[in-house]
Order: structure tokens, then sequence, then C-alpha cells
């Protein structure tokens, strides 16, 4: 049984300053609609709606968005208006959200490590908000992620083929394909030179992974960049044959980058934007 998804979203944004100077780079809108709510609703449509998230210093806007806001509500009660909340009024009926802040930035995996307290010995799905990703014929990436989860009981991750001189942006796997677009991972490598590099299949933000992540995490060295990474912790699962990674059927967006950002932009206006209500329809 799976029903948890985390959330990491205490990095700083550096890339999107001075936007995130006092704002969570999580909170900035496609469209209308922030891209921590796209990925809420995306775990949600795979069926975990207990949302975990790891927070930090500055991050407070994540909180008030799942959350009532009374005085909001009040003030458009009994207009048109209302209905622009109703999408985020869906997610906060649906859901339950707790949050645990991780006080040092110390890597992804320390990130997800951090929030074992909100997860407990289960296998929990993980989100990168700012990985926006749109999935194929209305079936979201996580769900893609879960449904091969609950038919092998293995960690999961997405991933997808990036041109070689772009491997050194992301965590690299090399396996053995086991079905189509299925692959049992044998080697995974932290953000590697192109000439180091095991393949041209990248790791994006989206994970399932089994609870003894987090033993392992707790052992796991700063590794590339001086922070504890997650690729390291699945390496020692991939060792065991317990981790697969999916060429997820969909699109991505790099939105912690200014270019994936706008394009992004562009394309939920031009396929999900409704004029009539001003709404985005369900990506
Ligand atoms: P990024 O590498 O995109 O870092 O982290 P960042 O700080 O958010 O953005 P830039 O590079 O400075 O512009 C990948 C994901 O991991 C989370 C981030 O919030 C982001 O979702 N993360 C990273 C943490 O939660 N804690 C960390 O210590 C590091």
């Amino acid at each position: 049984m799976i029903r948890k998804c985390l959330f990491p979203v205490a990095g700083y944004g550096t890339r999107f300053l001075p936007a995130t100077k006092s704002m969570p780079k999580e909170m900035l809108p496609i469209v209308n609609r922030p891209l921590v709510q796209y990925g809420v609703e995306e775990a949600m449509d795979a069926g975990l709606h207990e949302i975990g998230f790891v927070t930090g210093r500055g991050k407070r806007a994540i909180e008030d968005h799942f959350d009532t806001n009374y005085e909001l509500e009040h003030q458009i009660s009994g207009t048109s208006k209302e209905e622009y909340l109703q999408s985020i009024r869906h997610v906060i009926e649906n859901g339950s959200f707790s949050f645990t802040r991780q006080r040092e930035m110390k890597g992804l995996g320390h990130a997800i490590l951090t929030g074992e307290r909100l997860i407990g010995y289960e296998p929990c799905g993980v989100i990168l908000a700012d990985d926006f990703c749109i999935g194929e014929g209305g079936k979201g990436v996580m769900a893609q992620l879960v449904e091969i989860y609950r038919r092998t009981g293995k960690s999961v991750v997405a991933i997808e083929e990036v041109p070689d001189e772009d491997v050194s942006k992301f965590g690299v796997i090399a396996g053995e394909e086991i079905e189509p677009g299925l692959y049992q991972v044998n080697d995974m490598v932290e953000k590697p030179a192109k000439e180091d590099a095991p393949s041209n299949m990248a790791i994006i933000g989206r994970y399932v992974l089994t609870p003894d992540i987090f033993n392992i995490l707790r052992y796991t060295k700063p590794g590339k960049g001086g922070e504890i990474q997650i690729t390291d912790a699945l390496l020692e699962q991939a060792r065991r044959g317990d981790v697969l990674a999916y060429k997820f059927k969909g699109k991505r967006f790099d939105c912690g980058s200014v270019d994936g950002y706008v394009q992004a932009t562009n394309y939920v206006y031009e396929n999900f934007y409704c004029k009539d209500n001003d709404q985005v329809t369900h990506v």
C-alpha cells in the first residue's frame, strides 16, 4: 500500500533570483496555478493523498497555500470569483498536509531523510515540483511510477533521454531493458562528465522509494558537490537489483530554469487555459 508523497521544497532556487529572494520557487505560477499545486494534484491523481513537505526558511507561503484563507473566503463568498478557488479547495479537502523543516541544505538525499518523520516506515512517492510534468493521455507521471511499484514492489525512478552535453546536470542510470521502456538499473552516477556517463538516460524529479531507503540514507556520505545524494543511496538498492527506471510517457519542463519555465507557461496557456473562466483545466 502506498499513500504518501514527499515534496522536498527547501532549495534556495538561486537560478530564479531575485524572484525567489523572499518567495519559494515552488510558488511560481504556471499561468495562474503555482508549480507546487500541480505537483500535489499529480500525487493525488496517483492515489497519494498524504502529502509531506520538507521546507526551509522563507517557504511559509507553501503552508498557507494548502490551508483555508478565511478572510479571502469571506470576501469572495457568493461572488463569481469563488470559481477561482475551486481547484485549490478541492486539493485541500482531499488531502492531508504535514510539514517539517530541513535546517541545513545538505542535498536532496538529506532532504528526503529529513522527511522520514512524515513518512515512517512506508514506501512513498517523491516529487520535485520544479520539474513540471504533463503525463500522456491524462495519466500523470507519478501514477505511471506507482503502477510499476504496485506490480514489482521495487523503487522506481522516472527517466528521460537527454542530449549528451546535458548529462552532467542529472543523475544518470545504466540498465537492462526488461519491458518496453522499463529498465533494471545496474549503475547510477550523479552529474557525470559527458565522457564518464554510463548512458544518456537522466533521472527526473519523480521517484517511488521503498522504506529501506531511509536507513541507507542515514549512512550515505556526502557525494558530488559535498551533498548527500539520493542517487548514491539508490545505487545501494540497485546493487541488490531493487531499482527500476521507467521512461515516462509525457512531457517535462525544467521550471527551475527560466527557459523551461517560459516554455511550460506557453504550453499550458495554449493547451489547458480556458478563457471562459480564466482557469487552467486539469493538466
Ligand atoms: P535544485 O538542485 O534544483 O536546487 O534542487 P535549488 O536550490 O532548488 O535550485 P537552484 O539550483 O539553486 O536554482 C532539486 C530539488 O531538491 C530540493 C529543492 O527544493 C528542489 O526541489 N532540495 C535540494 C532540498 O529540498 N534540499 C536540499 O538540500 C537540496
